[in-house]
């Protein structure tokens, strides 16, 4: 019944990442917000179906990488719509690791930081993990993407396990399988077509010409 009104919330777009017990992992979150100066402390909600909330819970850190305007949507696609249990999400999307193990998104992203678990908090369906940060860079580069020009700009939508998502009909989009992992990609965000002719499977590395429309 709040739906409607809860939309007037604003939010930035942040991939939040952590050490996998194999390879570290990252996923988009619209929720990151800063929640005290001393000592500096910052939020962020992951559902308990994602892979990477198992991943903050086993390494106790994580990292917040603010992505900016110039950021590609291809990322989003790789990182928001895909979990990390299906295959390394990251072959596809340029990164370092930390000494940590956690990841750092290397795609145009504004600035990162890395945070130290110190507190959570567990909703139905979500935990709220409060860290402090630990390590980050030292400045910030370009405008930092808000959910809002996600939304109207970009035109994105927020899949099921982002906390604004409404549950409404799924658009129908076309698949495309990947014929070496079997990778489905349906994003609603960048048609396959539109995809640009470098672009490769975001789990396996198989170049876009490997691919078949799902009938
Ligand atoms: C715009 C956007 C915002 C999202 N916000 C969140 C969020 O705040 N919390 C969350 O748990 N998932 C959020 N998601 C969903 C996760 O990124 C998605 O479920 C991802 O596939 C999880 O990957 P993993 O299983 O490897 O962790 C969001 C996705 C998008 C595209």
């Amino acid at each position: 019944m709040y739906d409607k009104i809860l939309t007037s919330l604003s939010y930035g777009m942040c991939a939040v990442g952590a050490r996998g017990k194999t390879s570290a992992n990252a996923c988009i979150v619209n929720t990151v917000i800063q929640i005290s100066s001393y000592p500096m402390t910052i939020a962020v909600s992951i559902n308990h179906s994602n892979f990477t909330n198992e991943c903050i819970k086993n390494s106790g850190e994580f990292t917040v990488c603010v992505l900016s305007e110039n950021t590609s949507g291809a990322v989003i696609g790789a990182l928001g719509f895909t979990s990390g249990r299906d295959g390394n999400k990251l072959n596809n999307v340029r990164h370092k690791i930390l000494q940590e193990g956690a990841p750092v998104i290397q795609e145009d992203i504004c600035c990162w930081f890395l945070c130290r678990v110190v507190n959570t908090v567990e909703t139905v369906t979500h935990t709220i993990f409060i860290g402090e940060p630990v390590a980050g860079s030292e400045t910030i580069k370009g405008k930092p993407m808000t959910y809002d020009y996600y939304l109207n700009v970009i035109k994105g939508k927020a899949p099921k396990y982002a906390p604004t998502y409404l549950g409404e009909e799924e658009e129908e989009v076309e698949k495309f399988t990947c014929t070496i992992c079997k990778y489905e990609y349906s994003s609603v965000l960048i048609p396959f077509e539109e995809l640009p002719d470098t672009w490769s499977c975001p789990i396996c590395g198989a170049p876009k010409s490997v691919f078949k429309k799902k009938e």
